[in-house]
């Protein structure tokens, strides 16, 4: 059996403001957006919090961000939680475009963050991997890596 990781979901109470970001910052399109009613049943059942959700796609890379429309509590950091997501980007001047464009979004004020910590510097890794880490405006921590490609022998 292979797997192909089909979407990565994300519920906000701060919705509008992350959807804006993930369309700016990962420059994604709008592909639907349903209102709960909209959704068959046994979905609404699974989304009792929800009101509302969208789907953002760039190339193979595919957001559901749903709302919550209760109170609600922001994870412990000692919660059992998906801790970060990761996405690889092709060359190394990419990956530094992508953290100067992390930085410019949260600087032009546009956007709402529950944290204010900048991306980390781009860290080495093994095999030549570089990445940094950085936040969703809620908090949720994104890692974005390069990784030379091996030449091909000849
Ligand atoms: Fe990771």
């Amino acid at each position: 059996m292979n797997f192909k990781l089909d979407h990565v979901g994300i519920q906000t109470a701060d919705f509008d403001n992350t959807v804006k970001w993930y369309k700016d910052f990962f420059e994604c399109e709008e592909i639907w957006s349903r209102t709960i009613e909209q959704l068959p049943v046994p979905i609404q059942n699974r989304m009792p919090l929800s009101s509302k959700l969208v789907e953002l796609c760039k190339n193979d890379l595919r957001f559901h961000i749903f709302d919550i429309v209760t109170e609600h509590v922001q994870q412990p950091k000692n919660a059992l939680h998906m801790e970060h997501f990761c996405v690889e980007v092709e060359t190394f001047e990419e990956l530094i475009e992508l953290r100067e464009r992390w930085i410019s979004l949260f600087k032009s004020g546009a956007y709402t963050f529950v944290r204010d910590d900048m991306p980390t510097e781009i860290i080495p890794s093994s095999a030549g991997m570089q990445g940094f880490y950085a936040h969703d405006p809620n908090g949720i921590e994104l890692e974005a890596f390069y990784l030379p490609k091996q030449q091909p022998a000849s």
